[in-house]
């Protein structure tokens, strides 16, 4: 086998749209549908950490959960290690699920709570049947070890467990079947800020140990800090600002970016003072009845009135560094 070379893309996701049909009114009303996800695209490399930010509502697990084929897409191609992902099935798909796997938000309701933790781990080998069942064990072994759990806890139920040692089930569980990318939705927004910082270390840890791809979703900016290579930062269902990590923290031009970012507590003293809090008020627009312009307008404190008038597409004004906002121009300067 050739060593995978490391400009080498796992997964490449183009014009991805998930739209929910919702019923307004009456039960006699008529159906709409709600865009959670609006034709976005992104890529990321073997080895490599992509953050997807945004608030709440966003369309960050609606996203996720497409690329996993968990929803599925109303339009869009998923391309995950060479392969057209929502194009295959049987056999050929069975394998491709294996490739990748969740973590999710809550150790809690994600573990079956009458499950021991060994079967819980192993379950994901017993379902996808890619390995013969004498060698499963070993397997589950060999997990419980890797994520810092001990091999007696194995037996135990997931309520004996603290919330950290739940979430480093759910990770065990997640690399069971040896996948290429783990999809991360909000891994450590229920733990507290101690455990948080070890599940990221864990996360990246076994990141090196296995080279794993990670999809690592949240609303905070601070937690994928450490965490990633490149930020796409999503409001209300698409990818308003995209750039490799440095780039977006150092030069947030999107005044959405700019906000969030604001609001993210700096170590650095300098850039602490630096920093003015950036309010944004009001509340997103409804989904339903998106406005025919710049999706952020209603909240955005650098607004003109030609940004009410188109939607500002994605555009890249420095190399990597793409945005949607009509008052960036080529010259990569934020309007705020
Ligand atoms: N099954 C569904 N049916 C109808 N609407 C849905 C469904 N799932 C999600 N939505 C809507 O799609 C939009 C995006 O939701 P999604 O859960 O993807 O956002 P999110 O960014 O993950 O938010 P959070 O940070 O709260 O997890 C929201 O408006 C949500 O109400
Ligand atoms: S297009 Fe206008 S409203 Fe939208 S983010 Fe840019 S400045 Fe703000
Ligand atoms: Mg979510």
């Amino acid at each position: 086998m050739t060593e995978p070379r490391n400009d080498d893309v796992l997964l490449d996701v183009e014009n991805l749209t998930v739209r929910f049909a919702v019923k307004r009114g009456s039960t006699f009303g008529h159906k709409s549908y709600l865009y959670a996800v609006d034709d976005i695209s992104f890529a990321i490399k073997r080895g490599e950490t992509l953050a997807i930010v945004g608030e709440s509502g966003s369309g960050k697990t609606t996203a996720a959960l497409a690329v996993a084929r968990l929803v599925e897409a109303y339009q869009g191609k998923v391309n995950l290690d060479g392969e057209d992902f929502l194009q295959l099935e049987d056999a050929d798909l069975r394998k491709a699920r294996a490739k990748v796997q969740f973590i999710f938000q809550d150790p809690y309701s994600s573990l079956n709570p009458r499950v021991r933790a060994e079967k819980i781990v192993r379950e994901p080998l017993e379902s996808l049947q890619t390995v013969p069942a004498p060698e499963r064990q070993a397997i589950v072994d060999k997990l419980f070890t890797a994520v810092g759990l001990h091999p007696e806890q194995q037996r135990l139920f997931p309520h004996q467990f603290s919330g950290g040692q739940r979430q480093r089930i759910g990770i065990a569980r997640a690399l069971a079947t040896q996948p290429e990318l783990i999809i991360c939705d909000e891994p450590v927004s229920a733990l507290d800020v101690a455990v948080q910082a070890q599940i990221l270390n864990l996360l990246r840890k076994l990141q090196t140990e296995f080279g794993l791809t990670y999809l690592f979703i949240s609303h905070d900016l601070g937690v994928v800090q450490h965490m990633c290579d490149s930020i796409a930062v999503m409001y209300m269902g698409k990818i308003v600002e995209h750039a490799d990590r440095l780039s977006l923290f150092n030069n947030p031009l999107h005044p959405y970016t700019s906000a969030l970012l604001s609001a993210v507590p700096s170590v650095d003293k300098k850039r602490r003072e630096a920093t003015k809090r950036i309010l944004i008020p009001g509340d997103p627009p409804d989904p339903l009845a998106l406005p025919k312009g710049c999706r952020f307008a209603n909240r955005c404190p650098a607004a003109q009135p030609q940004c009410e008038d188109s939607q500002p597409p994605l555009t890249e004004v420095a190399p990597g560094h793409k945005v949607a906002c009509h008052l960036v121009d080529e010259k990569a300067v934020s309007p705020l």
